[in-house]
Order: structure tokens, then sequence, then C-alpha cells
């Protein structure tokens, strides 16, 4: 094992460390998880025999997922199996587990965190994705193991979050000083939530532009805590002067499942917000463009990225986007290193 350790100045959490929203974590907690991050990429990068393969021998993580996921759940998988620690996989429980019985929530979380000791217990940490929001409030005080949030509904869903502040420190070198555009559903964007929330309190001079349709704009708690804890935003339903001003612009797709009355032609409605090649011309060359991913183009023609540029982030040979601020791939690609250095620090494996 090495002998100086990030991880070491993690915070050690009273009881269960749940993840929950992003106004739980600090600045200090942040250095430390993306300093310790740096380490894994670093030593994984270079060594096989790794320490860190073994960690987490004997723990279990289970995952609960209710709603659709490629990259959360995926990515929490292949992290937890990077770091030693067993998976259980439950896909689809609202079909699949006893809830189909009338079994209440509550009580499967009960059982799956259950027991005294490690003997009976199944999970040593359970991730949760669930449409309905408070479920995962729910699931933290019914559980005596860690409930990790992987998306509760339009409300927060906190390890993007992580991922994103990861990317946009690698990518531009800090998270001070920064002018972020977010565009898109900012209303029922669960992501960009946490990240405005999560941005708005660890970054230093940091201000936000949020650009949306006046139906889909931001709402009021997170404009109400910005202003509390005096971090300048703007809202505006078009792009205006602003590209040239931004160091992220932020994309979130139309959450249509949050809506299913939402009319049929809105995604039309959206298109002078789409992100093409004349938006990216007019960000300056170190900007970036991020995004949660997926990118909805099941119908191109509207889709929140235009299909040329979607074409170009990362091509068919994997090579990458001759210019750097297509960076949503790259982007992803993080979510499992972080959601590693998450991991160690619920589970206090240090
Ligand atoms: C996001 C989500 O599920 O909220 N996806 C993700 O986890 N990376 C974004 C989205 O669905 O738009």
């Amino acid at each position: 094992m090495p002998d100086t350790f990030p991880g070491q100045r993690l915070p050690r959490w009273e009881n269960a460390p749940h993840v929950l929203q992003t106004q739980q974590f600090d600045r200090v907690f942040i250095d430390s998880l993306f300093g310790f991050t740096d380490q894994l990429i670093h030593e994984y990068r270079n060594r096989d025999d790794l320490w860190v393969r073994h960690i987490g021998k004997r723990r279990v993580l289970l995952s609960l997922m209710y709603e659709a996921t490629t990259r959360t759940r995926a990515t929490f998988l292949c992290a937890a199996m990077n770091l030693g620690i067993r998976t259980i996989d439950i896909a689809d429980p609202q079909r699949t587990s006893s809830e189909v019985k009338g079994e209440s929530f509550a009580d499967s979380i009960r059982i799956y965190a259950g027991g005294n000791d490690h003997t009976y217990r199944i999970a040593d940490v359970i991730v949760v994705r669930h449409r309905e929001p408070e479920r995962v409030f729910e699931a933290a005080q019914v559980s005596r193991v860690p409930i990790i949030n992987a998306g509760n509904g339009p409300d927060q869903h906190p390890t993007q979050s992580l991922v994103d502040l990861y990317a946009i420190r690698r990518e531009l070198g800090r998270l001070d000083g920064l002018h972020v555009g977010i565009v898109g559903d900012l209303r029922n964007g669960r992501t960009c939530r946490s990240l405005a929330y999560l941005l708005g309190k660890v970054g230093k001079q940091v201000n936000f532009t949020f650009i949306s349709h006046p139906d889909l704009r931001m709402r009021e708690d997170v404009c109400d805590y910005l202003r509390r804890h005096n971090v300048p935003f703007a809202e505006r339903a078009d792009y205006g002067e602003v590209l040239p001003t931004l160091d992220v612009l932020y994309v979130v797709r139309l959450q249509t499942e949050r809506d299913p009355e939402q009319r049929a032609d809105f995604a039309r409605e959206l298109v002078p917000l789409r992100v093409t090649p004349e938006v990216v011309r007019q960000l300056k060359p170190p900007a970036r463009i991020l995004h949660p991913l997926p990118v909805d183009s099941s119908v191109p023609e509207v889709s929140e990225i235009h299909p040329d540029l979607c074409a170009a982030a990362r091509d068919k040979n994997y090579k990458e986007a001759q210019d750097p601020r297509l960076a949503w791939f790259r982007q992803a690609d993080l979510g499992v290193p972080v959601r590693m250095a998450l991991l160690v620090a619920v589970l206090q494996l240090w």
C-alpha cells in the first residue's frame, strides 16, 4: 500500500454515510476525493498487482435501479468490481421484486440492508435509482448501510455531479472562477440541479447562466439556494451574446419521461437551443461542452446535440474529436474512477 493516501483525509461519517444530495459535500471533501481519484487513475494505469483491487473484498454492493440506466449502473458495478467488492444487480425491481406482491419499498430495503452482523447482511452499500424523489430518503431512514442516490426522479443525481466536477477540473484545470452555462430541460434535469447545488457551494467566483425555454426554467429551490449563498446567476431564453463568455456549456436533454402529457412538438420548439457547429464556433477555444448523457438522438433533426457533433466527439475508431471542446465522452469515461473513490470513502475501506 502507498505510504500517503489522500483518502486518509476523507471525512469519517458518523453512522451510515449516505450520499443523497450534493449540498452535503464541502470543498475539503471534494478536493480529497478528487486527489484520491487522481491517484487511483495513475496507479491503475501503471500497476497490475494493485492493493486497491482487493481493498473491498468481503463487501457487497447492491444495485437497485427502478429506472432506465446505462452509465450509472454499469460504472457503479465496474467500480465495485475493480475494488474487489462483489455485486448484486437487481434490475427492474418494480417488475421483478416482491413489491409486485405488495411488499413496501421500506421493507425491501430492510431486507437488503438487514442483519446485525455481516453474517446475515446482504449488502454493505445500496445504490438506488427511483422515479419517486422521496424514496431514497426513505431508504436512508430505514437502512443500516449506506444508501447512494443514483437519481431520484427529477430531484438530484449527486454522483453524476461528482463526475461532472472531476471532468471540469481535469479539462479546465480548476473549479474556481468559472462561468457555467446550463442549457436544456433545467426544470426536470436532475443532473443540472445537482451540479448547480454542488458547484454553487464548493466553487469560488463561479457564476451561472441558465438557458431554457420559459416552461423549463430552473426550479426555485436551486435559485433560492444560489441567492442565499451569493452565487450570481442569470436566466435567459436564448444564447444571445453569452456563448463567448462561457467556460463550460452543460447540456441537458428534454426529460420526456417526466412529463408524459408534454406536447408532442415540444422538442421542435427547443431547436433554437440545440448545440450545433455554429454554437461551438462561438465558444472560446478552452471552453468545454459537457453532457451527462444520454443524448436523445431518437429524432436526429431535434436532438439536443447536432448529429454531426455527436459523430465527431468520438469517431468510430475511438479517435477523440479534433476539437477538444466536444468533451462529453471523456467526461463519461471518468464515471468508473470517481465512483471507485467514492465507494472507498463511503465504505471507509481505508
Ligand atoms: C442522466 C440521468 O439519469 O439523470 N443520466 C446519467 O445518469 N448519466 C441524464 C439524463 O437522463 O438525461
